[in-house]
């Protein structure tokens, strides 16, 4: 999704400003630009397409000396992703850069045209700079107009806006997308949608309230209605690089057995599971659960719902975010509402939880990122602790999401005394095995990246799986479509006869989840059907299957969360290597955001 960043001092601020883009190409975007404020002129340029075209476009420009800029990478929503609808978008003498989506647009567009206001561009965006102009002429004072035009503004939205009127100022409002203001001991000040372009620039941050206005210049900082209450920022800029892997998405696939640990860490103990962060009162009265997400995080809550139900024995109910929002649901306030997303940002998700507590549930957040918008609205939150997710397909967030997941089913297993102390003890003890599991599993990488070429074409792959590992054929197929553009469906390996199995010929690909533990026997009858039919089958077990064509030979377990995970990252290794040999760029595949902050 679109990405902001801003900067004031002295730095050569084209530089800097592409380089805070790039740390947020991850986002997903198909143009870029920038304004660059100096002397109290204003510079911008855009390009379609990727930074480099932006890049080769500025070549022959620079600053020296104090100045201020902004810019911005936008994934198209209003109009087409073309050079006039890119960001920013300029006035008579003011430019503005915008994330989210003002929706009462059309009405202060129609306004403004009829006032003789004329429009470059398609977006929503344009509305604000015309606006602030519109409130300069009766206000005068830069700040209240730009207060005046905010307050005008129905919808999401993180706005950073330049004019002449205020040499070296940016102006700055926030309501429902993220963002950010960084400052460091040299007098610089930094903005972005996230920490990414922050780390290693600034030395303290503030995130930004709902509701935030403000303005910033070398001589100070205001911020209404609430004062910015400043952190420091920890991390370093080698932890957000790629590290010698080719993509992000494969060092964090290899990142998983390590910060797997940090998920348990302080919370997976010899005989317990502790949260700190949910206390006994907050659970009082709980009954049942829901679990809200959207995407890779629905897969995550989809896998738990069985673990729930079988170790804690409570009802489990799971939703998908933008279906829950308007299906009128019924909600009772004996529930605990979950939450589970890895940016923390996820419009649709933020929405449903908005919906739950407006009825009074418990609310609950599993999210990666701390202090965004999902975590600040939720009652309580467990963080997943997978540290900055770059790739936008994602991986170490869904292993993290589930083992929270898994230890939130033994958490109140115990609190409702519906599992034996033995069994706890055995599921504690599967449990510190992950790690370890998570990294001998990259051993069948060189064999995901050979058998890789085989599996370039065809009509299409079926991922199937019983219990657990159909949420895990869910997530395969879904990594699989979002890298390589082929067509991928998931299947709960039982529902293949009632339909789907019509498509098997040999240019289907059937990837089939075998575990030894788990249902074995009967989802070897239904790769059976399968394999009948002609359907080309790549087995993934730890038992050899005398009908596969292929075979990905996992380690043998005792439970089937360990084979999960296994096969997770078999899944995971897949996918990224078919992208890659189709020559796609598997960070950034096309059409994707990382972070989805529009319905
Ligand atoms: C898939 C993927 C998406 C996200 C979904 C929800 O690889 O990344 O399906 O899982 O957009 O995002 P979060 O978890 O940030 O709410």
């Amino acid at each position: 999704m679109c990405g902001i960043v801003g900067y004031i001092g002295k730095r050569e601020i084209k530089h800097q400003l592409i380089e805070g883009l790039r740390e947020l190409e991850y986002r997903g975007y198909d143009s870029a630009g920038i304004a660059v404020m100096q002397e109290g002129e204003i510079r911008a340029f855009k390009a379609v397409g990727k930074l480099a075209n932006l890049e080769e476009k500025t070549k022959n420009f620079e600053t020296r000396g104090l100045g201020a800029g902004i810019g911005h990478t936008r994934w198209a929503t209003h109009g087409k992703p073309t050079e006039l609808n890119a960001h920013p978008h300029m006035g008579e003498y003011s430019y503005v850069v915008h994330n989210g989506i003002i929706e009462n647009y059309r009405e202060i567009k129609e306004r403004l045209e009829k006032e003789g206001v004329q429009f470059l561009s398609q977006t929503d965006t344009e509305v604000i700079v015309h606006l602030f102009e519109k409130e300069m002429e009766t206000k005068g004072d830069p700040f209240d107009a730009f207060k005046s035009t905010i307050d005008q503004l129905d919808g999401a939205y993180a706005v950073l806006l330049l004019t002449r009127k205020a040499p070296d100022t940016i102006f700055f409002a926030r309501k429902g997308s993220p963002m950010i203001i960084g400052r460091n001991g040299e007098g610089e000040i930094f903005f972005a949608s996230s920490d990414a372009p922050l780390i290693g620039e600034a030395t303290e941050v503030a995130y930004m309230e709902d509701g935030t206005v403000g303005y910033v210049s070398p001589e100070g900082l205001h911020a209404e209605p609430v004062e910015l209450q400043f952190v420091p920022l920890s991390g370093d800029k080698m932890t957000a690089q790629k590290g010698g892997y080719r993509f992000f998405m494969e060092k964090e696939i290899y990142e998983q057995y390590q910060v797997i640990g940090d998920t348990m860490i302080g919370r997976v103990l010899d005989e317990d599971i502790l949260f700190e962060e949910l206390d006994e009162a907050f659970l009082n009265g709980i009954e049942r659960i829901k679990l809200c997400a959207c995407g890779t995080s629905y897969h995550a809550a989809l896998t738990s719902s069985y673990l729930f139900e079988r170790q804690a024995k409570m009802p489990v109910n799971v939703e998908i975010a933008s279906e829950f929002r308007y299906k009128e649901p019924l909600l009772t306030t004996d529930t605990l509402f979950v939450v589970i997303s890895q940016s923390g940002e996820t419009a649709d998700t933020l929405e449903a939880l908005k919906m739950a507590k407006e009825a009074g549930l418990k609310t609950l957040a599993i999210c990666n990122v701390d202090n965004s918008s999902i975590v600040r609205l939720a009652d309580a939150t467990i963080l997943t602790r997978a540290g900055i997710e770059k790739g936008v397909a994602s991986t170490k967030a869904f292993a993290t999401q589930v083992m929270v997941l898994w230890m939130l089913s033994l958490f109140f297993a115990k609190k409702r005394q519906t599992i034996p102390q033995e069994t706890m003890l055995d599921e504690l003890r599967y449990m510190s095995y992950v790690p370890k599991v998570l990294q001998k599993s990259l051993e069948v990488h060189e064999k995901c990246r050979r058998l890789s070429k085989r599996y370039l074409h065809g009509h299409g792959f079926f991922f199937i799986g019983r219990d657990i590992f159909f949420p895990l054929a869910l997530e395969g197929a879904l990594k699989l479509k979002e890298i390589s553009y082929l067509h991928a469906e998931g299947y709960p390996a039982g529902e293949m006869k009632h339909g789907p199995i019509a498509l098997a010929d040999a240019e289907l690909f059937t990837i089939a989840l075998m575990p030894k533990t788990l249902l074995y026997d009967k989802t070897k009858s239904n790769v059976e059907e399968l394999s009948a039919r002609d359907s080309t089958i790549l087995a993934i077990s730890p038992e050899m299957f005398e009908l596969a064509d292929d075979f990905i030979l996992t380690h043998p377990h005792k439970h089937p969360m360990l084979e999960f995970f296994e096969m997770m990252v078999v899944e995971q290794l897949l996918s990224m290597e078919i992208a890659i040999r189709l020559g796609n760029d598997v960070d950034m595949p096309r059409n994707l955001a990382k972070s989805v902050t529009v319905e």
